[in-house]
C-alpha cells in the first residue's frame, strides 16, 4: 500500500443549510428547505435549520477548529438565497460579504476554500415559479454562479456547481422525501435535466473567471447479489439510474439508454443542444461516497443463485452498509471516463455517539470507518486513479435533512442546547492522520471485514 502523495488534499465538508442558521439575517431570502422543514410531517423530528449550528455567527471559531485539525481545505456551500434572495434579479451584497469574510479568514489560516454553489437550498421564489421543473431556473443558476465567482474568484480557484443532483431531483421531485417534496417519475427526471443544464450553463461562466469548475455526484457501488446474469442486469440498470444518470451526460455520453427506456421518459424537456451544454468539459469531479447496494433481480429465485454475495455485516446509524471496497470500482470508473482530478468530496458516517459527562465522544467506530475508507482510496491511487483529495463529511454534527438533528456525522460534537463544539476522538485521530502520526484505530481488529468486491 502506498502512502498518499505529498500534495494530497485533506479536508472537511459542510453545507450551508445544514450549519448556518440565521435564516432571516442580512437579507437572506427563503429557501425551499425553510419552507419544507416548517411543513408539518416533513422532517422526522419536526426540526428545522433556523439556528442549525449557528455557523453564520460562529464561523471564526469553526475556522479555528479546522486550523487546529490541520486540514488543507474546507468544502462548504454558498446559500443562493443569501446572494440572490428572490433567486433571480437583485443581488444582496450582505450575503456576498459573509462568504467574502469566510474566504479571507480561511486563506489567512492556510485553508483552501472549495465552495459548492448549490447544495439544495433553492430560493423559494424560484420554486414558486416551478423550481427545477422550470427551465428558466437553470439560467438563473448560471447568473447567480457568475455573481458569486465574480466576487470570490480572485481568491478561490476551485468551484463545484451542484452537490448530488440525484438527491435534489429524485428525492426532491420524484420521491418527495426532500424539498420541495414533489412526486412523480417525470417530475424527478425533468428536474434532473434542468439541474444538469444549470451545471452546464454555469461551467463556462466559472471558467471565464479563470477558475476550475466541476460537479459533485453521489454514487453507490451496485453489487449484483450473485453471479446470475439477471442479478448483473438489475445491478447495471440501477447503476444507470443512479450514478450514471448524471455522470454519463456530464461526460458527453448522454443519458443511459437502458434507464431511459425503463423509466419510459419522453425527454420532451431535452432541447436540441442541451446535451452539448451539459457535457461542457469540466476541470475536476467530486464523488460523495457512503455505501454499496446489493442488487437482486426479482426474476431470480434464491435456488437459482450461485456465488451469492454476503452483504457486509456492519451498518452506520443511517442503516447504510459499511463497504469501503465499493469506492475502488467507482474511482476506477471515473479514471476510465477520463477524469484527471478526482476528489472524494464527502465520505463519513453517522453513529449513535454517546457523550461522557464532559460531552466528549469516544467514537472509535467513526475512526475505524474513516481509516478503512482512506485505505480504499489509497488502493485506488495504487491502481492509477488520480484522486487528489478527501473531504470528511462532516466537520461537525449538523441538520441531516429529513432526519433533523437525530443523525450525527461530525468530527466535532455540537451540543444543540448550548451550541458548544466538542471535538470527538475522531477529530484527534484525523488530526494525527493528517500530521502523519496516527496509530492504528483501537478496535479495528474486532470488526467484520466486508466481503470482497465484484
Ligand atoms: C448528501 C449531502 C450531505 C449529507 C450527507 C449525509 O450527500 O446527502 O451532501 O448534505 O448530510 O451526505 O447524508
Amino acid at each position: 500500500m502506498s502512502a498518499f502523495p505529498d500534495d494530497f488534499t485533506w479536508g472537511v465538508a459542510t453545507a450551508s443549510y445544514q450549519i448556518e442558521g440565521a435564516v432571516e439575517e442580512d437579507g437572506r431570502g427563503e429557501s425551499i428547505w425553510d419552507r419544507f422543514s416548517h411543513t408539518s410531517g416533513k422532517i422526522l423530528t419536526g426540526e428545522n435549520g433556523d439556528v442549525a449550528c449557528d455557523h453564520y455567527h460562529r464561523w471564526p471559531a469553526d475556522i479555528e477548529l479546522m486550523k487546529e485539525l490541520g486540514v488543507d481545505a474546507y468544502r462548504f456551500s454558498i446559500a443562493w438565497p443569501r446572494i440572490v434572495p428572490a433567486g433571480d434579479g437583485d443581488v444582496n451584497q450582505a450575503g456576498l460579504d459573509f462568504y467574502d469574510r469566510l474566504v479571507d479568514e480561511l486563506l489567512a489560516s492556510g485553508i483552501t476554500p472549495y465552495p459548492t454553489l448549490y447544495h439544495w437550498d433553492l430560493p423559494q421564489a424560484l420554486e414558486d415559479d416551478g423550481g427545477w421543473l422550470n427551465r428558466e431556473t437553470a439560467e438563473a443558476f448560471a447568473d447567480y454562479a457568475e455573481v458569486v465567482v465574480g466576487r470570490l474568484g480572485d481568491r478561490v480557484a476551485d468551484w463545484m456547481t451542484l452537490n448530488e443532483p440525484w438527491c435534489s431531483s429524485l428525492l426532491g421531485y420524484m420521491a418527495g422525501f426532500h424539498a420541495p417534496g414533489l412526486t412523480g417519475v417525470d417530475n424527478g427526471l425533468n428536474a434532473a435535466h434542468h439541474l444538469l443544464l444549470a451545471h452546464g450553463l454555469a461551467v463556462p461562466r466559472i471558467q471565464a473567471a479563470g477558475c476550475n469548475a466541476g460537479i459533485v455526484l453521489n454514487m453507490d457501488h451496485m453489487q449484483p447479489a450473485s453471479a446470475h446474469p439477471l442479478d448483473h442486469a438489475a445491478a447495471d440498470l440501477d447503476d444507470q439510474k443512479f450514478g450514471r444518470w448524471f455522470l454519463d451526460p456530464v461526460s458527453g455520453r448522454g443519458y443511459p439508454q437502458g434507464a431511459v427506456d425503463d423509466y419510459g421518459w419522453d425527454m420532451e424537456v431535452v432541447h436540441p443542444g442541451d446535451l452539448d451544454v451539459i457535457a461542457t468539459p469540466i476541470d475536476q469531479i467530486g464523488l460523495n461516497y457512503y455505501s454499496i447496494r446489493i442488487v437482486r433481480s426479482d426474476d431470480v429465485s434464491e435456488a437459482d443463485r450461485t456465488e451469492v454475495v454476503d452483504p457486509p455485516t456492519e451498518y452506520t446509524e443511517m442503516g447504510w452498509m459499511v463497504a469501503p471496497h465499493g469506492l475502488v470500482p467507482l474511482l476506477e470508473r471515473l479514471r476510465d471516463y477520463g477524469y484527471e482530478r478526482i476528489y472524494i468530496t464527502e465520505s463519513g458516517a453517522a453513529y449513535p455517539d454517546e457523550p461522557d459527562e464532559h460531552g466528549h465522544v469516544d467514537d472509535q467506530d467513526r475512526i475505524s470507518y474513516l481509516d478503512r475508507h482512506f485505505k480504499a482510496v489509497s488502493d485506488a491511487i495504487d491502481r492509477g486513479v488520480p484522486v487528489k483529495g478527501y473531504f470528511v463529511w462532516s466537520l461537525m454534527d449538523n441538520f441531516e435533512w429529513g432526519f433533523g438533528y437525530s443523525k450525527r456525522f461530525g468530527l466535532v460534537r455540537v451540543d444543540y442546547d448550548t451550541l458548544g463544539r466538542i471535538p470527538k476522538a475522531s477529530y484527534s485521530w484525523y488530526r494525527d492522520h493528517i500530521a502523519g502520526v496516527a496509530g492504528p484505530p483501537q478496535d479495528q481488529t474486532q470488526r467484520a471485514d466486508p466481503p470482497a468486491g465484484r
